[in-house]
């Protein structure tokens, strides 16, 4: 499964890709909103910093707005991959961009229903939204369950990347079902590195190390 940082915070980014463990980005108006930087100028530093796909959303909401956006951003770099929204308008503006030969991630994905017409509209990725579908109550992960489902189902390529994602066990779960790509807050990649008894085995380790060296 591949690992995405899910943040428009440049030196999180140039962090996590120094890992070699970061397959990509994906960013969003509320990222680039913290971040309080220029999207495109931004845009064009992820991907110089990262060489697999980077997402960048449309902010239009019909479809020849959001396909006017998707050029622009893809003049911005070869891994861009432009994000539309899970509407009628953006499963137009998807099926445009496709045509165009320009990746689209559909987002805001919350049924499973969205998730075929999604894949049905040629989009290279469909983002679930895990996170805020725990937060409403709902399971997010048996969205993926069912995506993943429909998508062996019918052979569809489009990559399944977890979204909203806001702790490990989300991660675990995610590569547990087979989705293909989960996008993760930077600190959920920290985390992902982390665990009390390695700390504990280290430390052991190390004195015990010592010891052999003041034998010597
Ligand atoms: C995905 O592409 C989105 O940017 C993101 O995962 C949204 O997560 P949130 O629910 O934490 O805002």
């Amino acid at each position: 499964m591949q690992i995405f940082i899910d943040s428009a915070d440049v030196l999180e980014i140039r962090r996590a890709a120094e890992t070699g463990n970061c397959d990509g980005v994906t960013t969003n108006p509320s990222l680039i909103m913290k971040a309080g930087r220029d999207y495109n100028e931004t845009l064009k530093e992820i991907c110089s910093i990262v060489k697999g796909p980077v997402s960048a959303e449309t902010v239009s909401l019909d479809a020849d707005g959001m396909v006017k956006e998707g050029i622009t951003f893809s003049k911005i770099a070869k891994n861009i991959v432009v994000k539309v929204p899970m509407t009628v308008e953006g499963m137009k503006a998807c099926q445009m961009l496709t045509k165009k030969g320009i990746k689209v991630n559909v987002t805001l994905c919350f049924s499973a229903n969205q998730a075929l017409l999604t894949a049905k509209s040629g989009a290279f990725i469909v983002s679930p939204f895990v996170g805020r579908l725990d937060d409403a109550g709902e399971v997010g992960m048996d969205l993926i369950k069912d995506i993943k489902l429909i998508y062996d189902n019918y052979k569809f390529k489009t990559k399944i990347l977890v979204a909203s994602v806001r702790n490990t066990n989300h991660v675990l779960e995610a590569a547990k079902i087979g989705a293909d790509i989960a996008t993760v807050p930077y600190s959920v990649f920290e985390q992902l590195f982390k665990h009390s008894l390695t700390d504990v085995g280290i430390k052991k380790f190390l004195e015990d190390w010592e010891k052999v060296q003041k034998k010597k």
